[in-house]
């Protein structure tokens, strides 16, 4: 039973408000969870509440969302025996009433159900990751599993587009150590990549290593092209072999350079069959294992086209086209349009959701990547959620920056006190 919801704004790694909350259950154990914020977002993404006042954050004030769980959500929720999170989930999406969790805000719904999720580990005196591993059982009908293991990280090395300063159309290029044994050795493997890479950046682009949101490099490549190229030098001036010790993955995040019904990508813009023979030729040159977004998130009609010319092997992997949004994967797996779902708890903006939407996707045989967003917070629910839920890969950013590295922390933490073993590739 819920005793009190309180609630905080506090910032996120972009200075921006977000949302704290704390759930104190009637033995008086406490739970305090922070949600994060995107900045390429997809339109069927659940509402994120801002207060709207310009003269505040620019508008972007969380305090309406905070009052919402001091007062509404504390006075509905408090006193109540909820027996599953479902069953907490549930109340809040019917009080809230839209379909987008507009008028309560996704944030402050979410802050609640991974507040309560936390509490209710600390009652059972379980890491969190069995409690969410409970969550996501009880969403399958099934039992908890009997063992565990670790996600293998895609750990972002360039960015551009919305997380950088535009420099050039794609959003990030991210390393996959796709052959380490461990999470130890996938983060110093990459390590030494983002080091080289660095080095790289300093003699090509004569910078010092300037860095987007989520930590990864940002100089003023020429083109989509040369990131690729870049990358694949770094990985071997780190010692490496392209493509078998270390791999790549790419967001395109497409949807934020489509316009008018073209992707405005090179220095004429193309039509969406054009955008897939770009990306299945950077496929066959370059070592690329997942390719997230290569289409815009309305472009249906032509990702089951994408996912047949990227073949099996490579995961056509889909963010703002489903928005973890367990409707908009049912229609994906109905139209064969990708092979993996990005899941980012905050789209839809409860855990309870978030485990339908990994559920439906597992069933279809789908791989899934966890993923943090541009704007975190120093919060670590996420590596818990990836281990618990048994997430195939983990895509947090780079290896720069305490909210990112909370998450890896958090993992190497998890790695050492329970001896999980790291996930293959593919998972
Ligand atoms: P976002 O970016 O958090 O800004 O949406 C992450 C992504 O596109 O994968
Ligand atoms: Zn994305």
């Amino acid at each position: 039973t819920i005793r009190r919801l309180t609630a905080l704004e506090i910032l996120d790694s972009r200075g921006r408000p977000t949302v704290q909350a704390t759930c104190e259950l009637s033995d008086g154990t406490v739970g305090t969870a922070s949600v994060p914020s995107g900045a390429s977002t997809g339109t069927a993404e659940a509402l994120e509440l801002r207060d709207g006042d310009p003269r505040r954050y620019g508008g972007l004030g969380c305090r309406k969302a905070v009052a919402h769980i001091h007062q509404e959500l504390h006075q509905a929720l408090s006193g109540r025996p909820f027996e599953t999170q479902q069953e907490l989930d549930q109340a809040m999406v019917a009080l809230d009433g839209t379909p987008n969790k507009a008028r309560l805000g996704a944030n402050a719904l979410l802050a609640v159900s991974l507040a309560f999720a936390r509490a209710t580990a600390h009652h059972r005196g379980v890491p969190l990751y069995e409690q969410f591993a409970t969550i996501l059982a009880q969403t399958d009908g099934g039992q908890a599993p009997a063992s565990f293991r670790l996600p293998r990280p895609t750990i972002n090395l360039f960015s551009g587009g919305k997380h950088a300063g535009g420099q050039v159309p794609i959003q990030d290029v991210l390393v996959v150590p796709a052959r380490a044994r461990t999470m130890d050795e996938a983060l110093s493997t990459t390590y030494a990549v983002y080091q080289a890479a660095a080095d790289l950046c300093r003699r090509k682009y004569q910078m010092r290593a300037l860095t987007a949101d989520e930590g990864g490099l940002a100089p003023p490549f020429p083109h989509a092209q040369a990131m690729l190229e870049d990358a694949v030098a770094a990985i071997r001036a780190a010692g490496f072999v392209p493509g078998q010790e270390v791999a790549l993955a790419i967001d395109v995040a497409s949807t934020h350079f489509f316009q008018d019904g073209r992707y405005h990508l090179g220095e004429e813009p193309h039509d969406s069959l054009a955008q897939i023979q770009v990306v299945r030729q950077w496929v066959e040159a370059y070592p690329i294992v997942s390719v997230e977004d290569a289409l815009a998130e309305d472009d249906w009609e032509h990702w089951p086209e994408l996912r047949r010319q990227l073949g099996e092997r490579v995961l056509t992997l889909g963010d703002d086209l489903l928005c973890t949004n367990p409707a908009r994967i049912q229609r994906a797996i109905e139209l064969g349009a990708a092979n993996a779902l990005l899941l980012k708890v905050n789209q839809i903006g409860t855990l309870s959701e978030a485990a339908q939407a990994f559920v439906l996707a597992r069933r279809a045989g789908w791989q899934v990547t966890v993923s943090a967003r541009s704007g975190e917070t120093e919060d670590n629910w996420l590596a818990d959620l990836a281990v618990g839920w048994g997430g195939d890969q983990i895509k947090v950013g780079s290896i720069t920056q305490s909210e990112r590295l909370a998450k890896y922390n958090r993992l190497l933490a998890i790695e050492v006190a329970a001896g999980f073993p790291l996930v293959a590739w593919p998972g």
